[in-house]
């Protein structure tokens, strides 16, 4: 895991972008998994102007609330059309999502499953960090799924979330369809963002804690090809020897 400590939230948004622009510029077909949350919106701003090519990237988000219709304003579609697809006019045929209003949830995972299949995997997934450790919304139990598959929500989780809902947390779903552990650890590169001293113990239990179930995003140390960006806030708990530059 190579983890980076930038001065600030902003130059981690400025340095995940550069990293996406890098992938896509290196001009071939590409396949990115990409997150929402409050931490990557400066990415996405970021993205919004840079002069990438978006004509042969293919996306695939991370994960949607169960029930909602991708026209919902708490939807993690709408949130990725507001901050990204709309504005850099990524056409439907390139994007990936879990519709979350699917009638059969299950089957809707085993497509998206093989949608990424088809697609090649991904060969960049963006992700961000819940305060508990959760990749998507793997959320932290006493077992991981390995593929796309609904997930009950932590309290914390739907608080945290709440934000999308205007602060009501009774109006966050409580489950979500989300890529399992094998999607996530197959991209061929994984690029984390965390900020803020909320994420600060997650980060130190992923890149330095045991493997467990009760962080998930800890199974990351397995992963050959993990670059970490974080803010000295989020950084705070890190043992200085963790730390790449
Ligand atoms: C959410 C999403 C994750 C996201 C995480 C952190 O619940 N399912 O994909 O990375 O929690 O969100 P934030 O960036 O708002 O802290």
């Amino acid at each position: 895991m190579r983890i980076s400590v930038l001065p600030t939230a902003d130059a981690v948004a400025d340095a995940a972008a550069a990293v996406v622009s890098g992938v896509v510029a290196a001009g071939r077909d590409l396949v990115i998994g990409l997150p929402t949350g409050r931490t990557p919106v400066g990415l996405y701003a970021r993205l919004r102007t840079a002069p990438v090519d978006w004509s042969r990237l293919r996306t695939f988000n991370l994960d949607e609330f169960e029930g909602l219709p991708p026209s919902h304003p708490g939807s993690f579609r709408r949130y990725m059309d507001q901050h990204l697809f709309s504005a850099v006019g990524l056409p439907a045929s390139q994007i990936g999502f879990l519709r979350g209003d699917a009638a059969d949830p299950v089957a809707e995972c085993r497509r998206y499953d093989q949608a990424i299949a088809a697609a090649g995997g991904l060969d960049l997934l963006v992700c961000g960090l819940g305060a508990n450790g959760h990749l998507g919304f793997n959320e932290p139990g006493p077992v991981l799924w390995a593929a796309t598959h609904v997930a009950t929500l932590h309290p914390e989780t739907r608080t945290a979330n709440a934000g999308l809902f205007g602060g009501d947390v009774a109006a966050v779903p409580a489950r979500a369809l989300t890529m399992g552990m094998t999607a996530i650890l197959r991209a061929r590169r994984v690029l984390v963002i965390a900020t803020g001293r909320s994420k600060a113990a997650a980060v130190a239990a992923m890149s330095g804690g045991p493997l467990t179930t009760s962080l998930p995003a800890s199974w990351l140390q397995v992963h050959g090809a993990v670059e970490v960006l974080l803010d000295p806030a989020a950084a705070a708990l890190l043992a200085p020897t963790a730390v790449s530059r």
